[in-house]
């Protein structure tokens, strides 16, 4: 009786250990040889490299004599460990029946891959990068694989089997840096970032969906300098250039804002400039002032940029009193001059938005003699061209053939609509 059950259970371990290892002896999957991975509060398997499945072999901590599994397990050439602490963790040797020793294992512990947690920004409207930090440290050796798709909207179901949609890889630069690119992607389409933490326990997937134009976020402006208007105890003058990140193309440029305080005060003023100057009025004489400036997408996609680097200016101290007598014409001219230059300095406004005068800046003189030119050419065109077809039509049928003349007539204008039509 108690034969039979042992054979029965002999044939079940045989049958399980065939199931658990019918490919390869040991699966070796993961970092470098020699080394097997398991979770920690788990039990783990072992399982001795370099015998075939199912050889019964006997399993040592490296460097202890205690017998940890025999031979006679039914687990072949595989060693379970329950419940797996961090002392679990070393090298294990496995020997043959006669003692010799076939394999040592270097036991690692940890956790499987959590979904990490990920966010996408751009800095110009034709790139973005995405970022990524693990949710939970899984102490094992991780890598993370970095792809993204265009999203198609709901319901059109071709879109979805088009090659155009992705997958594609986002390149991690430099391999293995926490973070991706995309390059060229399209200003208005919706993106999903696929990012899986994958590890020697399995894998994890984070999804997000992005769009260009709710991540841009501009760099800020750069090159900001802050100057006294001479003669002017109550200007600054403030230029700034465009972040090199933002290629200036006519239907992606940026608007700007612009800040200044005097020292010690702790506020700030704001102004909205129009190009990429701007002359402060209403500085305090005397006083240094701090001024920033910041950018955003001029149809206010995204959000606006970082403040720069503040930039301080004191206004010109020459009394104002200089600019009244006939030696202060001269710093009104240059103010002038400089007034205008601000406003050519200007970026083109986007072609988005139409010529609200098409018409208008022309000169009406020049309107009013082409129309007058075109009127007399139409007409006199149109009157030769009667007076031909007249001659033409009297030669054909020497004028007494009413009934032709209409038919020819009727496909062009219905005689009812003509007699209908009192107006004509
Ligand atoms: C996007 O990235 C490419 C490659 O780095 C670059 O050549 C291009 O200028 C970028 N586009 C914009 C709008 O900055
Ligand atoms: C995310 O990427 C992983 C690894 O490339 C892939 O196995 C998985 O199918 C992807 N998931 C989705 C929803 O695209």
């Amino acid at each position: 009786m108690s034969c039979s059950c042992l054979g029965l259970s002999r044939v079940l371990v045989a049958v399980a250990t065939a199931l658990v290892s019918s490919s390869s002896p040991c699966p070796q999957a993961w970092g470098p040889p020699g080394v097997q991975y398991g979770q920690l509060g788990k039990s783990v398997m072992l399982c001795c490299p370099g015998v075939s499945a199912g050889t019964p072999v006997s399993w040592f901590r490296d460097g202890e004599s205690r017998l940890l599994q025999g031979p006679d397990s039914g687990l072949g050439h595989e060693l379970i460990l329950a419940l797996a602490d961090s002392t679990d963790e070393g090298t294990y040797i496995c020997r043959m029946l006669d003692g010799a020793l076939v394999g040592t294992v270097n036991l690692k512990l940890g956790y499987p891959p959590a979904r990490p947690v990920v966010s996408c920004q751009a800095a110009d409207y034709e790139n973005f990068s995405c970022t990524w930090s693990p949710s939970q440290i899984s102490g094992l050796p991780t890598r993370y694989l970095s792809s993204y798709r265009k999203k198609t909207m709901p319901g059109t179901d071709s879109e979805r089997v088009s090659p155009s949609t992705g997958p594609w890889l986002c390149p991690q630069d430099p391999l293995g840096a926490a973070r991706c690119m995309v390059h060229g992607a399209e200003f208005w389409s919706q993106y999903r970032i696929n990012v899986t933490e994958v590890n020697p326990l399995g894998a994890s997937t984070r999804l997000l969906d992005v769009s260009l134009q709710s991540i841009l976020r501009p760099d800020p402006p750069q090159g900001l300098r802050v100057e006294s208007v001479p003669g002017y105890p109550r200007r600054l003058r403030a230029s700034w250039t465009y972040p090199v990140s933002w290629p200036r193309q006519p239907h992606f440029l940026l608007k700007f804002r612009l800040q200044y305080r005097p020292a010690q005060h702790p506020a700030w003023s704001t102004v909205e400039p129009t190009g990429l100057e701007e002359v402060i009025t209403d500085a305090v004489a005397g006083l240094p002032h701090a001024v920033r400036v910041s950018a955003r997408d001029f149809l206010d996609a995204g959000t606006w940029s970082a403040w720069s680097p503040e930039v301080w200016g004191t206004p010109s101290i020459g009394p104002l009193t200089e600019e009244m007598p006939v030696g202060g014409h001269l710093p009104t001219q240059q103010q002038l001059e400089t007034v205008a230059q601000v406003d050519s300095a200007a970026p083109p406004r986007p072609s988005l938005q139409p010529d609200p005068r098409p018409l208008d800046h022309r000169d009406p003189l020049e309107q009013v003699a082409v129309l007058a030119s075109l009127g007399i050419f139409s007409f006199l065109g149109l009157a030769a061209g009667a007076l031909a077809l007249g001659l033409w039509l009297r030669l054909r049928w020497g004028g007494k053939d009413g009934p032709q003349k209409s038919g020819f007539l009727d496909p062009m204008i219905p005689v009812d609509r003509l007699q209908g039509a009192p107006n004509l």
